[in-house]
């Protein structure tokens, strides 16, 4: 039972105004996977999650979803919908209710699940967040992290099998990214797949398995950590930087030290562990 999720054949997206924004793209998203999207400003992350979720409709080109071709029927999209979890770069276009509480109820509710179910699960989420001391605020009073905060809220309490996280950390301050890549971890199991879009690089090499790039409204690279970060001209024309980490990694094995991809220290402590390893420390 381990069909893709997505197959985009051909896909190309133009806005209303006529900006190409997605341009014959071709990708599979599998099953069981943790996938940073990547890119500069305008490169099309953005309109490419727009497209997963069915919120646009391709201009040319197919979805398919679980190998079924992509409806854009009303019922066909909430059926969609029902099974992917989205957080918008933007909290405001994703917020609308009363309060944090309501607000976080909102995707499980729509689930059809019963009143119980809806309580705990968003119960659990606002623990998850450490939204409690907030759960009663109206959303409109509060900061711009926080607001990201129970958007990200609103996606666990959904427990989709597919969450599209775009650039989630934006706004939240070092503890709270952190906590938030704690949180993915407790959801991964071996049918959730993970698409987060962001511009910390380090924080993609971190929590990464597959790596798509894009550039100017097209695929320019999915594949693993390595052959991203191993080819500099890409990175130079994505608007991306190597992670320190992967750098001093390369730099080891140049001075002769023995150390496997899999060695490749992701964190600082990681590297710590390694430098001691190696008898550098
Ligand atoms: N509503 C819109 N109408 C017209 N063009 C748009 C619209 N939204 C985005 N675009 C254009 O589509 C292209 C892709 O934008 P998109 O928002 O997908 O980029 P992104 O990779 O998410 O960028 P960022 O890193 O800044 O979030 C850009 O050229 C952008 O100017
Ligand atoms: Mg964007």
């Amino acid at each position: 039972m381990n069909q893709p999720y997505f197959c985009l054949q051909n896909v190309s997206y133009a806005y209303p105004d006529g900006t190409k924004a997605i341009q014959n793209i071709t990708i599979t998203i599998p099953q069981n996977a943790k996938i940073a999207v990547v890119g500069k400003n305008g490169s099309g992350k953005s309109t490419f999650f727009q497209l997963l979720m069915g919120l646009i409709k391709p201009t040319s080109g197919q979805l398919l979803f679980q190998n079924e071709k992509v409806q854009y029927s009303k019922k066909a999209l909430k059926a969609l919908r029902q099974q992917i979890g989205i957080v918008f770069q933007n909290a405001d276009n994703q917020l609308f209710a009363g309060t944090v509480k309501q607000d976080i109820a909102i995707g499980p509710s729509n689930l059809g699940w019963s009143y119980e179910k809806v309580e705990e699960t968003t119960a659990k989420a606002i623990a998850l967040t450490q939204l409690e001391p907030l759960q009663y605020r109206p959303i409109h009073f509060l900061s711009g992290g926080q607001k990201k905060r129970v958007s990200i809220a609103g996606v666990y309490a959904m427990e989709p099998n597919l969450l599209l996280l775009d650039e989630p950390t934006g706004g939240l301050d070092n503890y709270f990214t952190t906590q938030m890549l704690g949180y993915l971890r407790q959801l991964e199991n071996n049918e959730r797949t993970f698409l987060l879009s962001t511009h910390d690089i380090q924080l993609a090499y971190e929590w990464a398995d597959l790596f798509i790039v894009f550039d100017e409204g097209q695929i320019a690279y999915f594949g693993d950590a390595q052959g991203l970060f191993n080819n500099d001209d890409l990175l130079a024309s994505a608007h991306l930087d190597k992670p320190l980490l992967f750098e001093i990694a390369n730099l080891l094995l140049k001075k002769g030290y023995s150390l496997s991809q899999h060695e490749y220290p992701k964190t600082k402590n990681e590297l710590i562990t390694q430098f001691q390893k190696l008898n550098i420390l």
